[in-house]
C-alpha cells in the first residue's frame, strides 16, 4: 500500500476543496469511532481518506470507470450515477493506492448504499461520513451523533430512516442495498 501522506495528497488533488475538507472531517470521526469500538485505527484512516475520492467525477465518467472496473451496473446506478462513486473509488483505491486489505475496500465500495451484515469498519465509515464536524446541519444529525458512540447500530437505522425519508421526499429511487442495510439492522436489533 501506498504511503498514507501520498494518498491524502493524491485525494486533495482530486477533490474540490470541501470535499477534500469533508474527507478529513470523516477521517477524524472515524478514527473516534475506531478507538471506541475497537477497530484498527489505520484502517480507519485510510478507508476515511480515499471514501469520497472519485466523488467530482460527472456521471458519464463514473458509468464510463465503473465499465472499465467490470463493475455490473444495475439500473439503479444507471438512473444515478452518483451511487457509482463508493464502488468506482473502491476499485480506483485498489488500483492507484494499491489498497490490498478487503474491508478497507469494501467499507469504501458500501459506503453509499451500506449493505446486509457491514463488519464493524464499513459501519464506522458509513457513519463517520453522515456525523463528521463539517457536514451541514439535517434534523436528526444531533441526536444521531450521539447515538453513534453510545449504539452504533441503532445510530445506523436513524441513519437510514434519514436518508431514506429525504429520498423518497426527493421522489428518487432507493437502492435496493439500503433497504438490506436497514432490515439486517433492525433484524440484529434485541
Ligand atoms: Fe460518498
Ligand atoms: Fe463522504
Amino acid at each position: 500500500m501506498k504511503d498514507y501522506y501520498f494518498i491524502q495528497n493524491e485525494v486533495k488533488n482530486m477533490l474540490t476543496f470541501d470535499r477534500f475538507i469533508h474527507s478529513l472531517g470523516v477521517e477524524k470521526e472515524a478514527i473516534k469511532l475506531g478507538e471506541r469500538y475497537g477497530v484498527d485505527i489505520n484502517k480507519c484512516r485510510i478507508a476515511a481518506i480515499v471514501h469520497d475520492c472519485q466523488k467530482d467525477l460527472s456521471d458519464e465518467e463514473l458509468i464510463k470507470k465503473a465499465m472499465e472496473y467490470k463493475i455490473d451496473v444495475d439500473k439503479i446506478q444507471l438512473k444515478s450515477p452518483q451511487l457509482l462513486h463508493g464502488p468506482v473509488g473502491a476499485l480506483y483505491s485498489k488500483e492507484k493506492f494499491e489498497i490490498e486489505d478487503e474491508e478497507i475496500i469494501n467499507a469504501v465500495y458500501y459506503h453509499t448504499t451500506g449493505r446486509e451484515n457491514m463488519s464493524l469498519l464499513e459501519k464506522i465509515i458509513y457513519i463517520a461520513d453522515i456525523i463528521e464536524e463539517n457536514r451541514k446541519y439535517f434534523p436528526q444529525l444531533e441526536s444521531i451523533r450521539h447515538e453513534a458512540y453510545k449504539d452504533l447500530d441503532n445510530a445506523l437505522i436513524m441513519s437510514a430512516d434519514s436518508t431514506i425519508t429525504y429520498v423518497i421526499k426527493r421522489r428518487c429511487l432507493i437502492h435496493p442495498l439500503t433497504i438490506e442495510f436497514r432490515n439486517s439492522l433492525l433484524l440484529g436489533v434485541k
